[in-house]
């Protein structure tokens, strides 16, 4: 099986979360296979809310209404993959560029279920460079001081979030707090938030395998 099949199963097994209503929409490949699922039970549902243009884009192609956020209120259920979690379900997320609003509409919702193939479960966090989304004027000062707590990062070139900032990412963490790495990186002046999602950690993950899909 490839790792895209098991991308799928683990998007598949989080159609039984949908109860109705408005359901938040993450990012990325494993995603991209939920929302062609929610395609199919589009009338079940009010519509949706995006986390990025990407996924606005690939709803709006379904015919599933998009909607804002600042209408909708508190979300039951938010679907997003990740790029690594630990057992406790903290994340690194933001591969994709998209990691702030995913990570607005994650703290709005009342259940997060992350999706993902098994490869992206780890021991500790950090193999994965760590997503840092950063006001431009702000880039080198940020750089500074993450080298300062230990990381080595990388300004992802040619590449502009849907929010108008640019991406450095870490190399060279060993997570070993997460909760407090987060909120370190969040206090850095410049900083628009960081691809950790420990503060708000997933409440359900759901890893696609050979054998099935593993629920934590
Ligand atoms: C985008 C993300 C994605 O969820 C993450 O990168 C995983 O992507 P994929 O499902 O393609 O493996 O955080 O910002």
């Amino acid at each position: 099986m490839s790792q895209d099949d098991l991308k799928r199963r683990a998007a598949e097994a989080a159609m039984e979360y949908i109860r109705g209503g408005v359901i938040g929409v993450g990012t990325g490949s494993t995603v991209n296979h939920f929302i062609d699922l929610l395609a199919q039970v589009k009338h079940k549902i009010e519509g949706a809310v995006s986390s990025s243009e990407a996924s606005t884009k690939r709803l709006k192609s379904h015919g599933i209404p998009v909607l804002d956020l600042n209408a909708t209120g508190e979300l039951d259920l938010y679907v997003d993959g990740a790029d690594e979690s630990n057992r406790h379900l903290h994340l690194i997320k933001g591969g994709g560029g998209a990691l702030t609003r995913e990570k607005i509409v994650a703290g709005a919702s009342r259940k997060f279920v992350c999706i993902a193939d098994a490869s992206k479960l780890v021991d500790l966090l950090g193999t994965f460079p760590l997503p840092v989304e950063v006001v431009p004027m702000a880039r080198s000062h940020v750089a500074r001081q993450l080298v300062k707590m230990g990381g080595t990062p990388v300004w992802r070139k040619d590449f502009i979030t849907d929010n108008g900032n640019i991406i450095l990412d870490v190399h060279n963490l060993g997570i070993m707090e997460p909760v407090k790495m987060e909120q370190q990186i969040n206090n850095i002046a410049g900083v628009v938030t960081n691809g950790l999602f420990a503060l708000r950690p997933a409440d359900v993950l759901l890893l696609g395998t050979e054998q099935g899909v593993d629920r934590y």
